[in-house]
């Protein structure tokens, strides 16, 4: 990408037109008082508008407006590549975006198309004064790489002979069709969709299901959003908790508001209850998910075996907290943890409040296995390297 500075040749004033000062009044005028700054980028950008590009004597008249010192303006001006600090081409300006994932699929060769369809040199106009280009940074459509941007619009799966068609366009005024040119829709995948394609998700027949299956049991019984709340002796009532209308549509399409309703007893929840009953919902169905039932108690001792327990310090993530709690339910070797399944998993997380997903992730049942068999680490070993 070229350096960013302002063109040595500069018009000696600028004015916005009677309607665009207008505009940029009322738009202004949409900020909180203190808050005008905020307003500098679609001010630059009208004045951009106006001028085909953005002159250094439009930044300073934005700034005075809004009040900011004029190396504000200049900092929002020469760091945003879509204000263009040079006059550009009068027809199209094109924005070749050159960062990876549009380089791996093919940007080299929309840049050739560029030096060869305008000029060798980005930021130059090409004969006419109607065309000009240059290599940007990731505009945000990486999904539909290559992409070129001109003025607001994007153009994405681009081949060189598409572009090529696309300045063509251009140059003979006409205004080219933005988005895809494989004519898929936003990034889905290039096959279609593949997810979410049950009409009925769409119809809203799935949702006036559950709006009547909801109303009908949420009649001062069903306790989660309309129950009366339980009065609580020298206070105030605790609130019911209450779920976002989407969480319940979302809850509702799963069939799981049924579950919802039958877990909370009929009653109204606490924020708190609800959170621990949508958590075991989840855990429960990973559980399921797994081909496996509800969480399954592990083999316990009262005492370790010998009168001995194992240093089960020695595996990643417990510490001498942990250790102690590990006893308190009856775990104290190795082997114990060796052989949990994921239902043990479950009862275990089940008993030490916040330990969920622990033992996966600091993989307690492999390194369990490994010092079960007689395997140590280094530095507990006592092998620390001399010195
Ligand atoms: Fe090209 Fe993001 S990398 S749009």
């Amino acid at each position: 990408m070229a350096v960013r500075r302002l063109n040595p040749v500069q018009p000696a004033q600028f004015a916005f037109t009677p309607e665009n000062l207008a505009w940029a009044s009322e738009t202004i005028a949409k900020y909180p008082e203190g808050k005008q700054a905020s307003a500098i980028i679609p001010l630059l950008w009208r004045a951009q508008e106006q001028a085909g590009w953005l002159p250094e004597p439009a930044i300073r008249l934005v700034c005075d407006m809004l009040g900011m010192a004029h190396i504000r303006g200049l900092e929002v001006a020469t760091f945003y590549t879509m204000f263009q600090l040079s006059p550009v081409g009068t027809k199209a300006h094109i924005q070749v975006c050159g960062t990876t994932p549009c380089m791996l699929r093919g940007s080299g060769d929309l840049i050739a198309v560029c030096k060869s369809r305008i000029d060798g040199h980005s930021h130059t106009l090409n004969a006419d004064g109607t065309l000009s280009w240059e290599e940007v940074e990731c505009i945000g459509v990486c999904a539909n790489a290559p992409v070129v941007q001109v003025g607001k619009d994007t153009y994405e799966d681009l081949t060189p002979e598409q572009l090529t068609k696309i300045i063509d366009a251009f140059v003979a005024s006409r205004q080219p069709k933005p988005g895809s040119q494989t004519g898929r829709v936003a990034s889905c995948p290039v096959t279609g969709p593949t997810t979410l394609t049950d009409p009925a998700l769409f119809d809203g027949s799935t949702v006036g299901a559950w709006k009547k299956r909801f109303e009908e049991t949420s009649d001062g019984k069903a306790g989660v959003a309309e129950a009366a709340p339980p009065s609580s002796p020298g206070g105030a009532a605790p609130k019911p908790a209450q779920l976002h209308p989407a969480a319940l549509t979302a809850m509702a399409n799963a069939g799981l508001v049924k579950e919802l309703e039958e877990r909370s007893g009929g009653k109204a929840l606490s924020a708190d209850e609800l959170s621990k009953i949508k958590a075991d919902m989840v855990r429960d169905r990973a559980i399921a998910g797994a081909g496996a039932s509800r969480n399954v108690e592990p083999d316990l001792l009262k005492e370790p075996r010998g009168g001995k327990a194992d240093d089960l310090s020695l595996i990643p993530g417990v510490g001498a907290d942990v250790v102690d709690k590990l006893h308190a339910i009856g775990i104290w070797h190795f082997d114990q943890i060796a052989k949990w399944t994921p239902q043990n998993v479950a009862w275990f997380e089940v008993q030490l409040d916040g330990f969920m997903g622990r033992v996966t992730r600091d993989k307690w049942i492999e390194q369990a296995q490994k010092l079960a068999s007689g395997w140590r680490p280094e530095t507990k070993a006592g092998k620390r390297p001399k010195g």
